[in-house]
């Protein structure tokens, strides 16, 4: 599938923005914690929710939606050996704590999801197996077994991994005893993931310095949770509103808590917004200026946000630098960008201040961009998710027509965006 888009038409509107990819998903495999209905709010029609939806029924979930409430429960594991998934995302090394859990065996397909680094699974699997896990796993497959139960561990993870610590977190609720989670992660889908367990009868506890604590319970509930927006397409719309002066959307539902990082670095480069009671406005009246960026684990400057604000950075006067210090890799979408017009050179050595893991190891993490630059409209494929959408906003403020090919990985994580566009004013069209 692809996009024919016309770019340089002037959006203006209101976007609503639906629950998050990256809790909706964990949320739906947290409720196999339960033999209870799981009912989740606000819940996103995206091909992650679609993968995740077809890996909890290979596992015995009955799975109904009304609207945007989608209903969840699985009375039985049915089946803890998961091998026929039709199609592969980040998700199913997260069902190993639940399935654990409930029947103390899983054997769960091995990753896939965006290529943006080699993307290992060793916290995964070293804090799993503190937790009493033992975890096999070849090219297709992990195996894990539990045969004493999980038990409570305390457990430091080398990198605050999200992934991780929503992993350590579903194997610990139900285990034995307490566990504490040392340098975890605290993203807001994290913490909502966390409110979410609380509300279905985990004992969880947020420490100072990154630190969590769980108390091993014996039931799980059910529960009616709303998931919480997406940051990240909040942070894709607001892009595309500050790429061009006359632009102004409305992003319903934008949580200004959870946009800290990315409103400050908005105002430092000229942007403008307006926080209102159910949602955030943003346009800009002058010219963009130039920053200096480092990607960070929350609440640092978020690394899915890095290629939509690079486009912003085209459009500024001077040159800014952004350091990516979350994925070794996520710079290649930029080389489409240069034929368009812009003026990015990526560089292995660290342009930032941060002690980051890819110091002297010529991974082309960060990059330099010159501007202002004028684009024009090319012929795109999209890379991964959050680079697709950098290529979309791109074809939408050049000059001329694109193709963007490989519409469905922006499916992934984004609902309905042609439709959502169009009602702004883009001219798009899906082929
Ligand atoms: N890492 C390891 N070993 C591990 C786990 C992670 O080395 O066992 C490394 C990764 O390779 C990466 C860094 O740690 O370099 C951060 O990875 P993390 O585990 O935090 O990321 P994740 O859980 O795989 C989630 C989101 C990503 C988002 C990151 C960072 C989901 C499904 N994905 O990934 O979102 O970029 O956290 O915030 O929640 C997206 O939505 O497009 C996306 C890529």
């Amino acid at each position: 599938m692809k996009f024919i888009i016309d770019g340089g038409k002037k959006l203006i509107g209101t976007v609503e923005i639906k629950g998050s990819k990256n809790a909706a998903t964990k949320m739906m495999v947290a409720s196999l914690l339960t033999n209870e209905e799981v009912i989740l709010e606000n819940f996103p029609n995206i091909g992650d929710t679609e993968i995740t939806r077809e890996l909890c029924e290979l596992i015995g979930s009955n799975i109904s939606q009304d609207g945007s409430n989608l209903s969840i429960k699985t009375p039985d594991i049915k089946n803890y050996q998961v091998s026929q998934l039709s199609r592969r995302n980040r998700i199913p090394i997260l069902a190993l704590g639940p399935l654990l859990a409930r029947v103390g065996k899983a054997t769960l397909p091995i990753l896939g999801g965006d290529k943006i680094g080699p993307r290992p699974v060793d916290i995964h699997i070293e804090a799993l197996r503190a937790l009493g896990a033992e975890i096999n796993f070849d090219n297709d497959y992990f195996y894990a077994e539990a045969p004493n139960g999980l038990r409570g561990a305390k457990i430091i993870l080398k990198f605050p991994s999200v992934g991780a610590t929503e992993n350590v977190i579903l194997g610990a609720v139900l285990a034995k005893g307490k566990t504490i989670i040392q340098n975890a992660a605290k993203e807001p889908e994290v913490i909502d993931l966390i409110l979410m367990l609380q509300k279905m009868g985990a004992i969880i506890e947020l420490g100072s310095n990154r630190t969590i604590y769980i108390e091993g319970v014996k039931k799980i509930n059910g529960v009616v949770h709303k998931i919480l927006p997406d940051r990240n397409e909040a942070v894709s719309f607001a892009s595309l509103a500050i790429a061009t002066t006359g632009n102004r959307i409305k992003i319903k539902n934008a949580v200004q808590r959870d946009l800290i990082t990315f409103l400050s670095a908005i105002r430092r480069i000229g942007g403008e917004y307006n926080v209102e009671e159910d949602g955030i406005v943003f346009n800009r009246n002058g010219g963009l200026k130039p920053i200096e960026i480092e990607t960070d684990a929350h609440p640092g400057f978020m690394t899915d946000w890095q290629q939509p604000f690079v486009i912003l950075l085209t459009q500024a006067d001077g040159v800014s630098v952004v350091h990516e210090t979350i994925y070794e890799d996520r710079f290649g979408y930029t080389e489409d960008l240069n034929l368009m017009g812009a003026d990015i050179k990526v560089f292995s050595k660290c342009l930032g201040e941060l002690e980051c893991r890819f110091c002297k190891k010529e991974f082309p993490h960060s990059a330099v961009i010159s501007g202002r630059t004028q684009l024009n409209g090319g012929n795109l494929k999209v890379r991964d998710l959050r680079a697709g959408m950098a290529h979309l906003i791109a074809a939408l403020i050049a000059n001329g027509k694109s193709e963007i090919e490989g519409v469905e990985e922006l499916d992934r994580g984004y609902e309905d965006l042609d439709g959502r566009l169009k009602s702004l004013g883009a001219s798009i069209k899906r082929l």
